[in-house]
Parts: structure tokens; sequence; C-alpha cells
């Protein structure tokens, strides 16, 4: 079980997140740094689960001096088998002055990348997605059918389209030509033939080891080299995706992939009525309100990793709001008091 000093505000405060863009937008970027900065530490020593360890206690731990009223909704799993961050756990503190926080509901996924970071390679973030209750699914954990593109793209893809017509339909979109797109795709044997049909159509393709949640955002912002990314992958994953692509105005359609009797039971349960719905990011992240924030852990195309020098830790991070519109990348340089401190500039 998860240990929590903090007194726990009350469950039904007054205080229905009104501004909590504003109000909690930085201090959900103390938790995701706090989390990269412990996760790095175990850069390289391939070991997954101290990896995801150290990041899931640091984001617990910093949640905990959030002023909030937190429920985790997207977490590291069920109660019996997550000591913490489990779905349904409740998360935040008071503010000293005792008014009412906000009521929040986040998805987490403490290092996306376990092993990234475990053996070094890179595209290993720490991440989280949070809005007004109800803001967002409550995914079942299987996998998710996606296609990711940025703004431009919008409408340009479907789920069920030969994959050449999508393809057709995003160069079209871009000015440019297929043989000219870079499609990120989940280096796995069930993406066989997508990565077939990809390679006949002509466009490039980026396999990835892990991590298709970061290459979803790095699709959504221009200059990235990612012009899509397609293939299944985790579905809270895709909830945590659609929460940065409605920030960065981008579009993505998923499914779930339910292939098994045991999943049917399972999201029937949850209230998902059609199994076959196809969701856009709109869907999988509904809310008015939507901060989404993340941290690079080991070097990658939209974030630098953590870095180490003698007199502190620099990150590089992005927090992202949707009400308020608002991209903010964020090298923070997080100082160990000593008398020979020094700031470089870069
Ligand atoms: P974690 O490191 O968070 O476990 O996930 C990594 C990841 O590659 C995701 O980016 C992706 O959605 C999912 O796993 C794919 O699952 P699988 O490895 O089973 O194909």
């Amino acid at each position: 079980m998860a240990t929590n000093t903090t007194t726990r505000p009350e469950p039904h405060a007054k205080n229905f997140g009104e501004n909590l863009e504003s109000d909690l937008a930085l201090e959900f970027l103390r938790v995701v740094e706090n989390a990269a900065i412990e996760s790095a530490r175990t850069m390289g020593q391939g070991d997954r689960p101290l990896s995801d360890q150290m990041a899931t206690e640091a984001m617990r731990r910093t949640m905990d001096t959030v002023p909030m009223h937190g429920t985790i909704v997207i977490g590291e799993g069920e109660r019996d088998d997550a000591p913490m961050l489990y779905i349904g756990e409740q998360v935040g503190g008071p503010y000293p002055d005792g008014r009412d926080v906000p009521s929040v509901d986040i998805a987490v996924d403490p290092l996306e990348g376990t092993n990234l970071c475990a053996t070094g390679a890179p595209g290993a973030i720490t991440v989280l997605a949070a809005s007004e209750k109800g803001g967002l699914l409550h995914a079942p954990d299987c996998y998710m059918e996606k296609i990711v593109v940025g703004p431009s793209c919008k409408n340009a893809v479907e789920l069920d389209a030969p994959v050449a017509v999508n393809l057709k339909n995003i160069a079209r979109r871009m000015h440019r030509g297929v043989d000219d797109l870079v499609i990120v795709v989940l280096d796995r044997p069930r993406h066989e033939t997508l990565i077939a049909d990809i390679r006949k159509a002509g466009a490039r393709i980026r396999l990835i080891g892990d991590g298709d949640l970061s290459a979803g955002i790095a699709a959504a912002v221009m200059g990235t080299g990612v012009h899509a990314v397609m293939g299944s992958g985790g579905a809270p994953e895709g909830v945590i995706t659609a929460a940065a692509i409605r920030c960065l105005n981008g579009y993505m359609v998923g499914r779930l992939v339910i292939d098994k009797p045991e999943l049917e039971e399972r999201i029937a349960k949850m209230g998902i009525k059609d199994a076959k719905r196809i969701y856009e990011a709109e869907d999988l992240a509904p809310g008015k309100q939507m901060i989404f924030g993340a941290t690079g852990v080991t070097e990658g195309a939209l974030l630098k990793g953590v870095r180490f020098f003698a007199e502190g830790t620099r990150t590089s991070s992005v927090i992202l709001t949707l009400k308020t519109g608002r991209v903010r990348f964020i090298e923070s340089i997080h100082l160990e008091k000593g008398p020979d401190v020094k700031v470089r500039f870069s």
C-alpha cells in the first residue's frame, strides 16, 4: 500500500476546478520532472522494475504535495497488483491556507518506455494527463489500434481505409510525396502486414522498440520529422496521447483491440457498450480543461534526456493546456545548493 503522510482534502470539495489549468499546470511539471530525475538515475542499468519503481514512487510522492483532490483513472494497474498509482487511488494534498482544492482525474504513465530507460535507448519519458472529473476515458489495459497525425491531416485518415489511401491523403495534406513521409511503427510481429503495406506504398518507416505515446506527440508537432504513427499500442497510452493531441490541435483515431472473452467482460463492466467504436481524441479525452505534462528521461525527438552535473540536474519538459492554449517547452535547472553553484545558459 502507498503511504501518505499529508492530510487528504475532503473528497467533495467545493472547488470544481474551474481554473485547474492555471492552478495545476506548473504543479504537474514538478511531478513529471521529479519522476524523470529519479528514473534517469537507473538509465542503462538493465533493471526495468527498478526504473519503473523509481519513476512511480517519485511521481506518487510529488503528487501528494500538489493542492488537489486527484483520482487516478489510468495508472499502474488494479489496486491488487499495483502498490501505488493504482486505478482509483486518491492523490493530492491541501493548500496551506485551507482553501478548497480542485477535483481532478489523472492518467499517468510514470515511465513510458521502461525498456528504453533500462537500456539507455532514446525516447523514454515520464508523462501524465489531467482533466476535470470525467474528462479522461477510463480505458482498459488492452491494445488500441491507432493512427495519429498532425493538425494539417484532420479527418484525412481512417482506421479501416487501405494503408496506401491514408498515406496518399497525409502526403497531399502535407504538400509532399508519399515517399517523403516518415511513419513511426512499433516494431512488433503483429505489425508485419502494416509494415509491408507502408513499404509497398513507398513511405519511409521508423521502427521503434517502444514508446508510441511520445511518437504520437511528435507527429502533432511540425519539424520533428514524424508525419504519422500507425499500429496498435497500449489503450491507456492512447488516452494520454489524445490529451496531448487535443492541446496540439492534432488528429487521431483509435479502436480497442478486444480479442479475448475476458476483455469483452471487462469492458462491459467498465460501461463500454460498443467494443468496435472508433474513438477520436475528443472521445478519449473529452475534458474541457486538459493538462498534459511530460519530461524526457533519455534523449528523444522532442525532449532531451535528464542531464546530471556537479551542481545539479537539467530536465526538458513540455506542458500543454487546452483551454488556456499554452504549449510550454520548459528547460529546468534543479540546483543542489552549494557554495560553488554555477548556472550555464545551455
Ligand atoms: P511501457 O514502457 O510504459 O510499459 O510501454 C511501452 C510501450 O511501447 C508503449 O509505448 C506502447 O503503447 C506499448 O508499450 C506497446 O505494448 P507492447 O510492448 O505489448 O507491444
